[in-house]
This record gives C-alpha cells, sequence and structure tokens, in this order.
C-alpha cells in the first residue's frame, strides 16, 4: 500500500517573534476550541482518501503547538489513530517552544504516540534571545530538554538561527557546542531570512539593527557545518545535521516529492497528483469546514515536466543530491541526457558535481544553490 506523511498545522503563539512570517497568531486563544474541531472535520472529509494510503509520519507544526492544551493534541492524534492506516507509522513529531513545556504536557505528547520533538531554541544567549523578541531564556530550554530526556523522548531536534543581529561566529560555535553537548539527535540550522513585514525588516530598514554581511553569514554557515560533521553530525540537507540515523523522516517525504497531506491553515499538500494549499484566513478556514467545505485556495495539476522541475530542485537540497537511477525508473529518462546542457554548465562554473549516482551540489554551489535551482525549471 502506498505511504502518506501528514502535517498538521496549530497557528498559535505566545507572542510573535521580530523575525517570523509563519502562518501564526496571538490574541486569539478563544478561536482555538473552534479551530481543533475544524482539523477534526478536515480530517473527516479526507477520510476515503487518507485511507488508500498508510500513514507513514505526522508533523505538528505551526505556530506552537505546544502552546496549547495537549488535551487538544492528544485528541487529534486519537482521532488520526482511530479512523485511519497507522500500522506503518515510524515517526510523530510536535514543535516545542522551550517557554511553553511543562512535565505534564510531555507525559500526554508521550501518551499520544509523539515520538519526536522540535524545540525552537534559535540562540543560546539571553540577549540575543531578548532582542528578536522570544519569550524563553536559555534556561528554559535546558529545563525542558531535562524534562524531555526523564519522559524518555529519545529523538530530539534543536532549531538555530545564525546571521541574527550583532551575531558573532563565537556566539554561533558557542550556541552550537551547547546543544551538541547535550547530545541532541538533530539540528536545524538556519540563515535568518529577513522577511518583509516583521519587526525585525522594520528594524533594519530604519537602521537601528546591524546585520552580519554576506560573507560573515556564509563564514557562520560553512564554520559550523565542519564543526557538526567534527562531532559526528551527518550533513544530509542544506539546513539539516543528524546523528546516524536520527534523519528526519517527515522532511525527507517532501524532498524526496512522496505524496503528503497538510491539515490546518495555510497548509500545503501533493497527493494524487496534485499541489494544492489551503486559506490563510482562519474565519473562512473555520467557516468553511462548519459547512463542510475542504478549505483549499489554490491547486495545481502536476504534469511530468512539473514533477520532475520538484523532483530535481529538492533533490539539490539534499547533500546526497538528486539520485540517478531513482531519477531514471521515476520518469524513464536519464537525467544527463535531460539536462545534459544545464549540468555541463554548472560543472565547469564548479557549482555541481556529477557522480556516479548523483548529481549534487558542491560546496560553493550549496551558497548559490538558488542559481542552479532555476536552471532546472523548464
Ligand atoms: C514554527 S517555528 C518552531 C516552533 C516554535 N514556534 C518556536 O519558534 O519555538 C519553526 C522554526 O523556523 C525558524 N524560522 C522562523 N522564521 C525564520 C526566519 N525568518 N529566518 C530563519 N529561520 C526562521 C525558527 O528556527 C523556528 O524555530
Ligand atoms: S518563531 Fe515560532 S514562536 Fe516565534 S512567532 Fe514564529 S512560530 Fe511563533
Amino acid at each position: 500500500m502506498k505511504e502518506l506523511s501528514l502535517y498538521i498545522h496549530i497557528p498559535f503563539c505566545i507572542s510573535k517573534c521580530y523575525y517570523c512570517d509563519f502562518s501564526s497568531f496571538v490574541n486569539i486563544n478563544h478561536k482555538i476550541d473552534d479551530y481543533i474541531d475544524s482539523l477534526i472535520h478536515e480530517l473527516s472529509l479526507y477520510k476515503e482518501r487518507i485511507n488508500q494510503y498508510n500513514i507513514k509520519t505526522i508533523f505538528i507544526g505551526g505556530g506552537t503547538p505546544s502552546c496549547i492544551n495537549p488535551k487538544h493534541i492528544n485528541r487529534i492524534l486519537e482521532f488520526i489513530y482511530k479512523n485511519f492506516r497507522t500500522t506503518g507509522l515510524v515517526e510523530v513529531t510536535i514543535e516545542a517552544n522551550p517557554g511553553t513545556l511543562d512535565r505534564e504536557k510531555v507525559q500526554i505528547y508521550k501518551k499520544s504516540g509523539i515520538n519526536r520533538v522540535s524545540i525552537g531554541v534559535q540562540t543560546l544567549d539571553d540577549n540575543l534571545l531578548e532582542s528578536i523578541g522570544r519569550i524563553h531564556k536559555a534556561k528554559d530550554f535546558y529545563r525542558s530538554y531535562e524534562i524531555l530526556r526523564e519522559e524518555n523522548i529519545n529523538n530530539i531536534n534543536v532549531d538555530l538561527i545564525f546571521g541574527l543581529p550583532n551575531q558573532t561566529i563565537d556566539n554561533v560555535i558557542d550556541s552550537l557546542k551547547k546543544v551538541i553537548e547535550l547530545g541532541v539527535e538533530h539540528i536545524s540550522y538556519y540563515g535568518l531570512i529577513l522577511e518583509e513585514g516583521t519587526r525585525l525588516y522594520k528594524s533594519y530598514i530604519e537602521g537601528k539593527i546591524l546585520l552580519p554581511d554576506e560573507d560573515m553569514e556564509r563564514l557562520m554557515y560553512h564554520k559550523a557545518t565542519e564543526y557538526l560533521i567534527e562531532h559526528g553530525y551527518a550533513h544530509y540537507e542544506i539546513s539539516n545535521y543528524a546523528l546516524p540515523s536520527y534523519e528526519c523522516k517527515h522532511n525527507l517525504v517532501y524532498w524526496d516529492v512522496k505524496p503528503y497531506l497538510g491539515i490546518g491553515l495555510s497548509s500545503h499538500s501533493n497527493m494524487e497528483g496534485k499541489r494544492f494549499s489551503n486559506t490563510s484566513n482562519i474565519n473562512i478556514y473555520i467557516e468553511n469546514l462548519k459547512k463542510k467545505i475542504l478549505p483549499i485556495e489554490g491547486e495545481e495539476i502536476i504534469n511530468k515536466n512539473i514533477e520532475i522541475e520538484e523532483f530535481c530542485i529538492l533533490g539539490l537540497r539534499k547533500i546526497s543530491g538528486i539520485d540517478k537511477v531513482q531519477f531514471k525508473n521515476r520518469f524513464g529518462i536519464e537525467i544527463e541526457e535531460l539536462y545534459k546542457d544545464i549540468i555541463n554548465k554548472h560543472i565547469k562554473n564548479g557549482l555541481i558535481l556529477n557522480e556516479d549516482n548523483c548529481i549534487q551540489l558542491t560546496e560553493r554551489g550549496l551558497d548559490l544553490s538558488n542559481l542552479v535551482e532555476v536552471d532546472f525549471l523548464m
């Protein structure tokens, strides 16, 4: 039977971080009950379609799923276990903010089948945390981490951001050193994206903050990669590093362009030969589902060319690159035949390598991945 991954979006946060433009809201806690009912309605509307598959991974992301009452998380997961095929379920992740975890919550998560927790830490420098609007201090992360381990969560990811205002390379390595010392299984290490409309963007435009320049930002990336590899972490995707066998199975589904269904506000899906996404308006989302209407806003049929493009662009994000045999099996043509000129061009300019089994980005290619990716569009 085919496999499917489920993404569930929880769009609530306690306060908005200055850099974040994710689909997440503060001060709308009165909508939580209705929203969770809507998630359950949405899942019900997909019942027949989901049951064509075995669910392989579930990712509860946000927003901050850990800021709502854990009974909601339990309700969603119990609904899934009761109504869908989950015998092949290997990974259930929840995203958490260190300021919002406590022992009781973690116990309920564990009872609900959650086996992976992804913690948004960003940095362990308290001044920096405050300057980007985080609600927690480094000590809150240590406390959350301790509780997770005591409750036998043995697959933990930590999100870190580099390129923050006034951040130095020593500061970045210091945070990495501290999370590595704890033995976290997985690290997502993101370069700051200055998103238009965020508080940080405004401060930058007004000249109130200074960001590391591009050379320094790249140095932070390469030094950290070196440091993580030295400490036993495999660099397996542009922004992701894992101890052996702890790669995120859910995210690999995205990068391998396998089927996934997104439930909840602003979520994206890719299944049954279509890409589609939900409305980002929470009122429309709730109202549609009350009327048993799927809150889909955009839909696109994936023809073969689109699928090839996506397979290449997302494949290049993986450090192992695009698997040539998988490409041939999936599309019935050699990648070197289809993209001969593009591949040669980027081999010449030092951005990609054509190995026996795969086409992958070079170290320089990782810095300029956008330049390579656009060339794979047909
Ligand atoms: C949904 S949040 C994680 C869970 C929780 N909301 C939290 O922040 O603790 C996903 C992650 O995306 C990253 N992120 C969000 N906005 C970003 C930006 N503008 N640039 C780089 N990384 C960003 C952060 O590392 C964040 O932890
Ligand atoms: S980074 Fe996380 S906690 Fe902060 S606003 Fe975004 S989703 Fe919410």
